[in-house]
């Protein structure tokens, strides 16, 4: 039966999505579907566009999100799946609640600070702005509760934040939800460089997993992982062990159990030996998702058809917000 809690998260349009993200975020969006009343997972299209991008490629990428999300499990039917340039309401939340954002601390936020260095030409200010549109994605569904990885921790914070600043200056009206980080695998590390999360923008790759990769580069990624050193080899988390901790999570991320029983059952394998085994799993666990993408992605009708309803039912709830936003606000017209 499903509970009162709402969900919500964002994700990226690439086509590149990667082991990071289907451990550590979407495998959290598909089991959500069945406790989230609704669940609803939006495609960020609008977020995209604070780096240099190409407008064209962007609308193909969208629908390779789509795609990537239904084939790992998500059904357009028991959740709410859209694409978030559909839904006027999330940028017009955006301005409204920028007026109860501090400045300075959108200047501090890490990911601002590491992507306008990364800029070549423009640092704009949508790139500035980033947060509080995430923050309006969220809030305008007064969602309780927002599936992500560790590297969201932040924006969840502002986005709190923002939450209770305009509660408190114009009344109750919003949820200040809580983020949901899994235990296991919510910080997936690169395979080469393990002190890194992995990314494709910011990783090697060689030690980037995509969702897409044929069961072989998969298979040749593990087996090139950075390990250890240590004398002799033991396969256990620790201090100095990033890579081989990195390995052990994910396998239990992909069996669902825990890395205690990972370490167990390969006490006495070799590092070559174990990094084929994880390898392997892992193959065998992405293959089934990219052979459904490979089907879904070659019909665009059917995957803008079910943008589309989502969306429909996205600003159902969004408009619903805006109403006693805008009331609470004084903005537009008296009882508007
Ligand atoms: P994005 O598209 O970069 O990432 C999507 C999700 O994947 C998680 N993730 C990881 N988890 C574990 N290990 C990793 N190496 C790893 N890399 C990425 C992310 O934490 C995320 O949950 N700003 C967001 C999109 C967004 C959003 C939102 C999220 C826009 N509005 C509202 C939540 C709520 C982003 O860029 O995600």
């Amino acid at each position: 039966m499903r509970g009162i809690v709402r969900i919500f998260s964002g994700i990226q349009p690439t086509g590149r999505k990667h082991l990071g993200n289907y451990i550590g975020a979407i495998t959290q969006y598909v089991a959500g579907q069945d406790r989230g009343n609704p669940a609803i997972y939006c495609i960020v299209d609008l977020h995209a566009t604070t780096v240099a991008y190409d407008p064209a490629e962007l609308r193909e990428r969208v629908l390779d999100t789509t795609a990537i999300l239904i084939a790992a499990g998500l059904d357009p039917d028991r959740c709410v799946l859209f694409r978030q340039g559909d839904v006027a309401e999330h940028t017009e939340l955006c301005w409204l609640l920028s007026s109860v954002t501090e400045l300075g601390r959108l200047n501090r936020m890490h990911q601002f600070r590491d992507k306008s260095v990364a800029q070549r030409e423009l640092v704009s200010a949508g790139l500035l702005m980033y947060p509080v549109l995430q923050a309006a994605d969220v809030l305008v569904y007064r969602a309780h509760e927002v599936p992500v990885g560790e590297d969201q921790r932040e924006h969840l914070e502002l986005m709190r934040d923002v939450a209770e600043r305009f509660n408190a200056r114009y009344g109750d009206l919003l949820v200040v939800p809580k983020h949901r980080i899994p235990e296991v695998g919510a910080r997936v590390r690169d395979l080469q460089e393990p002190e890194r999360k992995m990314s494709t923008t910011g990783g090697t790759p060689q030690g980037t997993v995509l969702v897409l990769d044929e069961p072989n580069v998969v298979l040749k990624k593990f087996k090139r992982a950075v390990t250890d050193s240590e004398d002799p080899p033991t396969i256990r988390r620790g201090a100095g062990k990033a890579g081989i901790t990195n390995l052990i999570e994910i396998l239990a991320s992909v069996r669902g159990s825990e890395p205690a029983d990972v370490e167990r059952d390969f006490a006495n394998a070799r590092y070559g030996d174990f990094k084929v085994a994880v390898g392997e799993e892992v193959a065998a666990w992405l293959a089934p998702v990219r052979e459904r993408y490979e089907a879904l992605r070659a019909d665009e009708d059917a995957l803008e058809g079910a943008l589309a309803a989502g969306a429909g039912k996205a600003r159902a709830l969004a408009s619903e917000t805006l109403r006693d936003v805008r009331r609470a606000m004084g903005v537009g017209p008296p009882g508007g």
